[in-house]
């Protein structure tokens, strides 16, 4: 944790003792000697910070609709991953929530939503994320839940579930098609470095088929072999692909 002279510092205190990572403040020299990573608020957002965006910036979950998504709730359903979906489907845990993107996509599609993440660092981001977007206007308004979230190991997790979901959704880290992709987006390329690949994406699927009500969609890089091998059905994205496994 950074602390930059700026906002509670209990608070800063409160998270450190959590995650269980040192607090070093920014009045301290050489303070950026220690760490590769740090998390720190900034504009009222917490923010993942690097060397690279320690002067300047920061990553934090971004809760605004991505470019070509409707503003609008619930968002039409009808893109490749609302195809994947599949249209009976209403509830969707998301076991590999990351960054949330794709979950805040499929929350304004209007699906109900469990997230799971098991890197304390990225649920911390996701939480600050999802209590950002429970203040907005337009959640107020429609009285809206923000998607629930639990920490920890979606292959442990999933088995604790008391409803089956109709779909699991699984974004796991895939090896890079190159070594060093320059289409890589900084987002993707900070967590790659802070969690590496998800080597066990393997037992992951299993996990998530038994789990599911109705399906498992997965989202691989269109490089990638299929995780759960022939799919029963697929669509196309831009450069990925959405498997559909349909829990016989
Ligand atoms: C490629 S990222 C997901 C990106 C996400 N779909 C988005 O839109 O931002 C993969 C994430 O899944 C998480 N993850 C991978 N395996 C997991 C598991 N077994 N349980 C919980 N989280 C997992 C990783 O920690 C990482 O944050």
């Amino acid at each position: 944790m950074l602390y930059e002279n700026q906002g509670e510092f209990l608070l800063y205190q409160h998270l450190a003792d959590q995650l269980a990572v040192p607090l070093r403040t920014a009045t301290e020299t050489h303070y950026d000697q220690h760490e590769t990573f740090f998390l720190s608020w900034r504009e009222g957002c917490l923010k993942l910070l690097d060397k690279d965006l320690l002067k300047k910036g920061g990553l934090t979950v971004g809760i605004g609709p991505r470019q070509g998504e409707q503003r609008s709730w619930p968002a039409p359903k009808d893109g490749a991953l609302a195809k994947a979906l599949g249209r009976k489907t209403k509830t969707v845990v998301d076991a590999t929530a990351g960054w949330g993107q794709d979950s805040l996509h499929i929350f304004r599609m209007g699906y109900e939503l469990l997230c799971i993440e098991r890197s304390p660092v990225m649920a911390q981001l996701l939480a600050d994320g999802f209590k950002r977007l429970a203040q907005e206007d337009w959640v107020q308004k429609l009285q809206l839940q923000a998607p629930s979230l639990l920490t920890g190991n979606a292959i442990d997790l999933l088995a604790t579930l008391a409803t089956p979901p109709d779909a699991v959704y699984l974004d796991p880290m895939f090896p890079p098609k190159r070594k060093k992709s320059a289409l890589a987006k900084k987002s993707m390329m900070i967590l790659r470095n802070l969690l590496g690949d998800d080597e066990d994406k393997e037992q992951l699927f299993a996990a998530a088929l038994n789990a599911t009500g109705k399906r498992v969609v997965v989202k691989s890089p269109d490089y990638a072999e299929p995780l759960g091998g022939k799919p029963n059905e697929s669509f196309q994205g831009k450069l990925l692909r959405y498997d559909v496994y349909l829990k016989g």
